[in-house]
């Protein structure tokens, strides 16, 4: 069989370029996280559809920064909560700020999260804690702090997870333990909240180019060429990103719970 001649897949478009401008109108989304990276791409994308937003972090002065920027990119109201995820009772406040601003949530992003590169050798118990606290601990947190009122709204959750856990992946066991946890929870979620109408979801990014975590695995070790491992044969753009979540809350994902959205590791025509 003669080989695949591979083809650089383009960038993507913008999801205001598929999918209605006004989808999320009158729209509430609370998201950990939102302050930068991929969870600041996916508020604005969801704020470009008409939403409203609360992004959550534990740094006001880039918080501050992020909404003013999203606010008038989209022209909808995005504000600030300072809380720490692994703080039930700053959470409790992020919700109650937002509640009293909007009157309600529809969607969350559970999207706070740390990470280092450590060998497990390396690893203090101090250290896997302090991830399993930010990523796991922190997503329940937030689903306890949000549930009522997503279930008031029969409302839907993202949750930003990895694909670390889906093989080993050296220097990563607290995230891939963590992270193998938030996918645990999304499942449980979407079975038992289902019936209620509320739906739970994970997007596992992969590898997206111009993120902090990239920007660091890639200064560690140049010799590693990831996008060889991509079928599409690029990194991951925070818009692919985005427009996934834009679709995961929207209408024609009704019937779209429990998945985890993942992008296969290896390519079969490389
Ligand atoms: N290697 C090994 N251990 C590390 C480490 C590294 N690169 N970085 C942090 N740790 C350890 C610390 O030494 C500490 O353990 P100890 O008390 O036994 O010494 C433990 O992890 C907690 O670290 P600390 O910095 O005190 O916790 P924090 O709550 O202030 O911050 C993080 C935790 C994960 C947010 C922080 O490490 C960080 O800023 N990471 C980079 C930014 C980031 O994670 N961005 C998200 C990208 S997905």
């Amino acid at each position: 069989m003669a080989p695949i001649e591979p083809v650089i897949a383009p960038p993507p478009p913008p999801s205001t370029d598929v999918f209605r401008n006004d989808i999320f109108k009158n729209k509430v989304l609370f998201c950990t996280g939102g302050g930068s990276g991929i969870c600041k791409s996916m508020t604005e994308a969801i704020m470009r559809h008409g939403a409203s937003a609360t992004i959550v972090g534990r740094k006001l002065d880039r918080l501050e920064a992020t909404a003013k920027e999203l606010s008038t990119a989209t022209g909808q109201r995005c504000i600030t909560a300072q809380a720490d995820v692994r703080s039930p009772e700053q959470l409790k406040a992020a919700v109650a700020k937002t509640v009293e601003t909007f009157g309600k949530i529809d969607f969350v992003i559970c999207g706070a999260a740390g990470n280092f590169l450590a060998p497990i050798s390396g690893l203090s118990e101090n250290a896997f804690r302090t991830v399993i606290e930010i990523d796991t601990l922190g997503t329940f947190n937030t689903v306890k702090a949000t549930l009522s009122h997503i279930r008031q709204s029969r409302g839907s959750y993202i949750h930003v997870s990895a694909l670390l856990h889906h093989q080993g992946t050296p220097y990563q066991a607290h995230v891939s333990a963590a992270k193998a946890g938030v996918d645990a929870l999304s499942a449980v979620i979407a079975v038992e909240e289902g019936p209620r109408g509320v739906r739970s979801n994970v997007i596992s990014p992969g590898p997206i180019g111009d993120t902090e975590g990239m920007n660091r695995l890639a200064a560690t070790d140049p010799s590693i060429r990831i996008a060889d491992h991509i079928p599409l044969g690029r990194y991951g753009d925070k818009r692919d990103v985005a427009n996934m979540a834009v679709f995961l809350f929207s209408d024609a994902a009704n019937w779209v719970t429990g998945q985890v959205m993942v992008r296969p590791t290896y390519s079969l025509c490389r």
